[in-house]
């Protein structure tokens, strides 16, 4: 009862953490503290003690958030030599340093600050900052050491990270080794000091990330930071430091951490849900990979592929280049010439590397422009700060390194280019150098007139050849695709070539019924394999909408889905793919024998390359595709089990901004269809996000979500899924056949998102994005809700869909579609 009072009076009163937990506000020389007592800071948010992690657990003393309860460490002390047992004990000695001490008495870590004072104390102040400092000092902020000097994976608001060029000392961050090894991982997040600053995260010495340079806003590649309301950040560099850091501005709690796999997430406190939630992560994409694109290449997210040669420039190896190897880069179309030398305007760009870059505060844009010119190494320009129209100047010496373009983000840069490039300056400025040519001589003017006549002549002849030298397939009359340089890829066949290849299309060579046709086997003269899908004449479409929605097609590029080689548009409408030897993965999942080819790695590696097939299709990919029809025999693989999405052919592609269609013809897969798309018929991207989610419990249970029976309950496979979640019994979803194989956490996350994709309502799924991200880090993950569909049975009280009636409503449209 007396326990119980107390404890009442602890709730009302903030000041006795002490009497609960043991705590301690100061360490100092005459104390010290042992595991299971710990420091706290003075407003309460942070608390250091000992912890366990690995197994077999070895203990640590960190730092963690008081009073969150999802146990959050945000600094370690001993993460090189950790405790083998509960006998650990903090000191501070007379010379105010802190000591950790095992159970022998021998030190195993040490703060290492070595300034004789009267009378040192350790104190965690309430930013997180454990400090050692004199007990009676006049200026409470002169530390003697502290823990925000010395920081591990997280970046807290008031540390820094960055320089102190007087004594070379660095403040950086450094990954765990893995999500419960604190000792030092691969990864590293610095402010690197060369040229003009800016961050770079490394896997050892390689770059992975880098952040561009602040241009007095944010970093120059890192458009989603840009100022917000909740933490203010700065960039500070003068003749003493270089760093960067953050402030809060209320009361939200937020962190950015360097995970062990190498990316660097920012997170934020939800008190609501009494979790983490993600609020950013660099790197992004596959254009923030460093130097992805080479020297003088550009990198945008948005066109297929992702690289292309920055105006001016071509490909170093053609041949390299032609097979997505960028590496190499790109070089000068034109040498330049240093004296004659001009620059031209690049805009919306993430600035390249500025390792060996110079930069001056207080000249402005001409000046800049001058000094470079002077410089034959100098080979671009820019303003260092974008405010107020810009200021100071930022040269460049060397190749120019991992550009980016954005949309409606980005800078200006100007690139040293030969004279000859002349015609990629904007007219006016070309107008003017044409009128200075007039007005040095006239005889220079006669020189232009005869080039520009030869120009002409040449160019004239080069049209005329086109049509020998370009792509011109072989159909006959009216239905000839004149396809210029531009689009070579999709080819046209003849019929008679195909039904030739399919042995007339006969049942021997029938591989199957795809969504919208039978699906044949057949080889071309070539000994090439393909496989041709025969398309039903109801699709409704036109011929010319079919023919520019093929030329899209025949673009998409990406290891994960099928290619489209060609098409042809005579007689039959007919879609011509890379033929895949290992079929669908229907016939691996749910057939007793082949099942077990699939242990839990290559599965998960099936569950990955969909997702990353179906995100292109939604973001990367130039068009923004809905695949609407996803399911296990859509997926076929490759020789080596990789999958490939097919027969995104008829997926219906969205324009700019559209994000959700509505279709009279629902066409799809019953148990794969989501609630919104099978009874409104509205899709968007979140309905292909159900549809794999389905795939994805399939795939770990082995069993088909139509059709799936169980003795103790009538719910389909998603209802048994989410019930043995919600009982804690995940593992019993899991195929017979991997249960033995590999690592069962990471088997029960991927359920746990499964579920999470199959949410009734579509706002509750994550996007492809999240859960690429899902899957590839250990992220805390939302708790799923009721799934959408997850009951098959067809009585009154059928699913449990309350909120939304009318989703219950359409039962018998179900049972038509499911004919399919
Ligand atoms: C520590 O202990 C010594 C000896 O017992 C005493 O003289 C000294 O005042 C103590 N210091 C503090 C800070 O309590
Ligand atoms: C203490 O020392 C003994 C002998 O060196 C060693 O076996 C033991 O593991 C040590 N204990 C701790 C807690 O370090
Ligand atoms: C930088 O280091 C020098 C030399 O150790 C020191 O005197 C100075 O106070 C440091 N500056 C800052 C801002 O910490
Ligand atoms: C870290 O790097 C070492 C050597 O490069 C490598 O053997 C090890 O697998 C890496 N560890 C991780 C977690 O990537
Ligand atoms: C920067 O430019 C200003 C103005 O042109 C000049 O006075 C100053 O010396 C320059 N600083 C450096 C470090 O070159
Ligand atoms: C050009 O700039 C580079 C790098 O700052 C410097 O090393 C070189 O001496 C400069 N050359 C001339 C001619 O000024």
């Amino acid at each position: 009862m007396k326990a119980f009072v107390a404890l009442l009076m602890c709730l009302v009163l903030f000041s006795c953490y002490a009497l609960v937990s043991n705590a301690l506000d100061t360490i100092t020389t005459n104390q010290s503290l042992r595991d299971g007592q710990s420091l706290l800071s003075a407003g309460g948010t942070f608390e250091l003690g000992f912890f366990s992690a690995g197994d077999p657990p070895k203990r640590y003393l960190g730092i963690w958030y008081k009073k969150i309860t999802t146990v959050t460490i945000v600094w370690v002390a001993n993460r090189v030599a950790p405790l083998a047992d509960a006998s650990g004990t903090l000191r501070v000695t007379s010379r105010g340093s802190l000591v950790l001490l095992d159970g022998n008495g021998s030190g195993i870590w040490s703060s290492n600050s070595l300034i004789p004072v009267l009378n040192p104390v350790a104190q965690l102040l309430d930013s997180g900052n454990l400090v050692v400092r004199e007990a009676d000092s006049s200026d409470p902020n002169n530390f003697l050491w502290q823990s925000f000097d010395y920081p591990t994976d997280t970046f807290l608001a008031g540390m820094k990270i960055g320089w102190n060029r007087t004594s070379g000392f660095e403040r950086y961050l450094t990954s765990w080794k893995s999500i419960d090894d604190p000792s030092p991982g691969n990864f590293t997040y610095h402010l690197d000091p060369n040229g003009y600053p800016q961050l770079l995260l490394k896997q050892g010495s390689d770059i992975k990330f880098r952040s561009g340079p602040w241009n007095g806003l944010q970093w120059s590649g890192t458009p989603n930071l840009g100022p917000n309301p909740y933490y203010r950040y700065e960039f500070v560099l003068n003749e003493e430091e270089v760093y960067y850091h953050y402030e809060l501005l209320n009361s939200v709690i937020t962190r950015k951490v360097l995970m062990p796999n190498g990316i660097v997430q920012r997170f934020t406190w939800i008190d609501r849900t009494q979790g983490w939630t993600l609020y950013l992560t660099a790197p992004i994409d596959q254009c923030d990979n460093y130097a992805s694109c080479g020297a003088y290449g550009s990198c945008r997210v948005d066109t297929s592929p992702v690289c292309r040669c920055l105006k001016g420039f071509v490909p170093r190896f053609s041949h390299e280049w032609d097979i997505l190897d960028w590496s190499n880069g790109c070089v000068r179309r034109n040498p330049l010439d240093c004296e004659e030398d001009i620059f031209v305007k690049y805009s919306s760009l993430k600035l390249p590397d500025t390792r060996s870059s110079w930069f001056n505060k207080s000249m402005n844009l001409q000046e800049c422009k001058v000094v470079c010119k002077k410089n034959c190494s100098c080979m671009a320009y820019s303003n260092l700060d974008i405010r107020d129209g810009g200021s100071g100047c930022l040269l460049w010496f060397g190749k120019l390194i991992d550009i980016r373009e954005y949309n409606n983000y980005g800078q200006d840069l100007y690139i040293r280019m030969a004279a000859s490039e002349s015609a990629l300056l904007p007219s006016p400025q070309r107008k003017h150098k044409l009128v200075m040519g007039l007005a040095v001589s006239f005889g220079s003017v006669f020189l232009i007139l005869v080039l520009l006549t030869i120009c002409v002549l040449q160019c004239k002849k080069k049209k005329m050849e086109l049509p020998e030298g370009g792509i011109r397939t072989s159909l006959g009359g009216s239905e000839n695709v004149e396809c210029s340089g531009e689009d070579p890829k999709l080819r046209l066949f003849e019929f008679a070539t195909i039904a030739n290849a399919t042995n007339n299309f006969s049942t021997d060579n029938k591989l199957g019924e795809g969504g919208f046709g039978p699906v044949y086997r057949g080889t071309l003269k070539n000994s090439q394999e393909i496989a041709v899908k025969k398309l039903s004449r109801s699709s409704g479409q036109g011929l010319d909408e079919f023919k520019s929605e093929a030329l899209h097609l025949a673009r998409l590029q990406h290891r994960n889905l099928v290619k489209l080689l060609g098409c042809c548009t005579q007689k039959e409408t007919l879609l011509i793919y890379e033929y895949m030897p290992n079929k669908s993965l229907d016939t691996f999942i749910f057939d007793q024998e082949q099942r077990k080819l699939l242990d839990w790695s290559k599965r998960f590696h099936i569950i990955s390359g969909i997702a990353r097939g179906l995100l292109y299709l939604h973001q990367d990919s130039r068009l923004r595709i809905i695949h609407r029809d996803l399911k296990a025999s859509n997926v076929l693989l490759d020789c080596e089990l990789n999958p490939k999405i097919s027969d995104f052919g008829l997926a219906k592609s969205f324009g700019g901004n559209e994000t959700e269609a509505r279709t009279k013809q629902v066409a799809g897969t019953y148990g794969y269809m989501s609630p919104e798309y099978a009874i409104h018929g509205v899709f968007s991207a979140k309905s292909d996000v159900f549809s794999y989610g389905v795939l994805l419990l399939e795939i770990i249970s082995g069993t088909r979500n139509r059709g799936f029976s169980h003795p103790d309950h009538p719910q389909n496979l998603i209802g048994h899924a989410w019930k043995l979640f919600q009982e804690g019994r995940s593992i019993e979803f899991i195929d017979q056949v991997v249960i033995n194989t590999y690592n069962i956490s990471e088997i029960i996350r991927t359920i746990h998102i499964g579920l999470l994709c199959v949410q009734k309502c579509p706002e509750d799924r994550p996007t492809m994005y999240m859960v690429i991200l899902m899957l590839g880090s250990e992220m805390a993950l939302s708790s799923p809700r009721e799934p959408g569909f997850f009951s098959e049975t067809k009585g009154p009280h059928a699913s449990a869909c309350v909120s939304q009636p009318e989703l219950c409503s359409n039962e018998v449209t179900l049972t038509a579609l499911s004919a399919r």
